[in-house]
């Protein structure tokens, strides 16, 4: 697919955002953006500079797990991000991206109602399938936070998975979404991004808690993170996932792999649970 160019990205943010730049390079092939886009921050690159690559060769998720990267066919894109917060601030980072990319799928399956579902702590699903992943990691400088580098997957064009993904993996293909180029997409993802971040320095989670109820798709549904089981119980102010265990005690979880042990909850579960 010939849909993701420097040059159509740049005339899709001067349109979304006129009069903001940022460094946007596009490579052939990489390791990882985010490799690249860590590297550009050690050496200065400004918030906002953005890698993307038609093919990653080592592209990578959360826990060492390797990222479906073929040619030509997705989003791989990694954002340098230099946020003015205490380093303990960071890590809902990655919850309120995923908000910015669900609103992009919603937008790019042009549906009047909001489909793409948050599962904590990092990915996007539709039907209870995984469109996008995030991964975000940050270096520090003398105990303060240096840059942070979001690194976003999207699956876009992808027609067919290897086996072992076909049956928790999707890409906007195949949900049928009408906004299928990945220059415009990627733009939307940075504006996005841009309009999020002042929000989370300001004041964290708090400005996405309700959007984050009516995303989470663990609410009501058993799940293990570790050794820890319990019933989604929704997210906190924090960022925090909640579980609700036998004893009837909620349990905050700041990190780790949820494995889900039951169907993903609707969308809007944890809101009507929590208002009626
Ligand atoms: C996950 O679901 O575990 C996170 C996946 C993150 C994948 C993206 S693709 C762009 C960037 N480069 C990488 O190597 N990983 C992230």
């Amino acid at each position: 697919m010939k849909d993701l160019e420097q040059g159509r990205i740049e005339a899709e943010l001067a349109s979304l955002e006129p009069g903001v730049t940022r460094p946007i390079i596009v490579h052939h092939v990489t390791t990882s953006t985010n490799d690249d886009a860590r590297r550009a921050a050690a050496e200065g690159a400004p918030h906002g500079a953005v890698f993307l690559a038609e093919e990653q060769t080592r592209g990578r998720g959360r826990s060492g797990h390797a990222w479906h990267s073929p040619p030509g066919e997705n989003l791989y894109l990694s954002v340098v991000l230099r946020p003015r917060v205490e380093p303990e601030v960071l890590p809902p980072l990655a919850l309120v991206l995923g908000l910015v990319v669900a609103r992009v799928v919603d937008e790019a399956l042009g549906s009047d109602v909001e489909q793409a579902g948050i599962k904590w702590p990092n990915d996007v699903l539709v039907d209870g399938k995984k469109v996008s992943g995030l991964l975000v990691e940050s270096s520090f400088r003398g105990g303060k936070i240096d840059a942070v580098v979001a690194g976003i997957g999207l699956n876009v064009h992808t027609a067919s998975f290897p086996d072992e993904l076909e049956a928790r993996a999707t890409s906007l293909q195949k949900l049928g979404a009408r906004q299928l180029d990945r220059s415009a997409l990627a733009a939307r993802l940075l504006v996005g991004i841009d309009r999020a971040i002042e929000p989370f320095v300001r004041e964290g989670v708090r400005p996405f808690q309700a959007e984050l109820a009516r995303r989470d798709v663990l609410f009501g549904v058993p799940v293990e993170v570790a050794d820890v089981r319990g019933v989604g119980a929704g997210i906190d102010a924090s960022g925090n996932l909640l579980l609700r265990n036998e004893a009837g005690a909620v349990v905050r979880v700041g990190s780790g792999s949820v494995t889900a042990l039951g169907p993903f909850a609707t969308l809007g579960a944890g809101v009507s649970a929590t208002s009626g």
